[in-house]
């Protein structure tokens, strides 16, 4: 085997292999372009955003305080409110169920289970529904009756979480003390940093991420891959993420 490569390597790539400089100069310079590339649509990405922190921030709270005592409620008053403030030509929402052979044919989609998934991630369990998924945001409902706690994930993304109800509690190295947030509060955890959570028991969240989501996604599966082994949860989490993200590339929504 050595013999025979070393006895091809001066006829095959003689221009292009002889040079060793040649080879690394067009390999850095390929590299530059790369991440030159990747620093400018990070530069750009906010062009992309069709929600507004504040705006949400407000929603969650007017959710809260129109259905104080049902969960249910406030997302069906979270779905209502998205599909009358955003035209379907500007973003795609997982608001009316697709599913034709469903009887819970074009109602609310949260009302499908099949459009609820487990997700467990960083060590903590809990379900979640997608409203949105495109490249840039993502707008969920996550929550757990039971309460869970683990690792926030480490995200390339800012993370606005919105607490409906319960209470979440978080805190990162160096704090002594616990942070709180509950119903009508926002957790905004800013992109690269990560913390300690906990979801109280009975605790629901609507959150919204801003920033290069596929990039989340390994950490959101990370967990089913090497200790769940749901292949059915990750089949439809992968399905649903994909339907949303497709229907809003088919719009032009990044
Ligand atoms: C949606 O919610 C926002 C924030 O609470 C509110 O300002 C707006 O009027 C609502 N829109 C509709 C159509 O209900």
């Amino acid at each position: 085997m050595g013999k025979s490569k070393s006895n091809a390597k001066p006829s095959a790539n003689a221009s292009t292999q002889s040079n060793p400089f040649v080879r690394w100069f067009t390999r850095l310079t390929l590299l530059a372009i790369v991440v030159a590339g990747c620093g400018w649509l990070d530069s750009i990405k906010a062009r992309w955003y069709v929600f507004n922190p504040t705006f949400l921030h407000e929603l969650a709270q007017s959710a809260i305080s129109a259905s104080p005592d049902s969960t249910d409620g406030m997302i069906q008053h979270i779905l209502t409110n998205l599909t009358e403030t955003y035209p379907t030509t500007v973003i795609a929402l997982n608001i009316n169920s697709q599913d034709t052979s469903s009887p819970t044919y074009g109602q609310l989609s949260h009302h499908e289970p099949s459009e609820w998934v487990f997700n467990n991630a960083g060590g903590a369990m809990g379900a979640m529904y997608i409203i949105h998924a495109s490249i840039t945001e993502y707008l969920i409902i996550f929550g757990t009756p039971l309460g869970t706690e683990g690792h926030t994930g480490l995200h390339t993304a800012d993370d606005y979480f919105h607490i409906l109800k319960g209470e979440q509690w978080a805190f990162a190295p160096g704090a002594l003390e616990m942070e709180k947030y509950q119903a009508g509060d926002v957790h905004f955890l800013p992109r690269f940093t990560a913390k300690q959570y906990k979801m109280h028991e009975g605790c629901w969240a609507m959150e919204y991420a801003r920033g290069w989501i596929p990039l989340m996604l390994p950490f959101g599966l990370a967990d089913t891959i090497t200790s769940t082994l749901d292949i059915p949860t990750f089949y439809n989490t992968a399905r649903i993420t994909g339907r949303e993200m497709l229907r809003n590339l088919l719009i032009g929504k990044i």
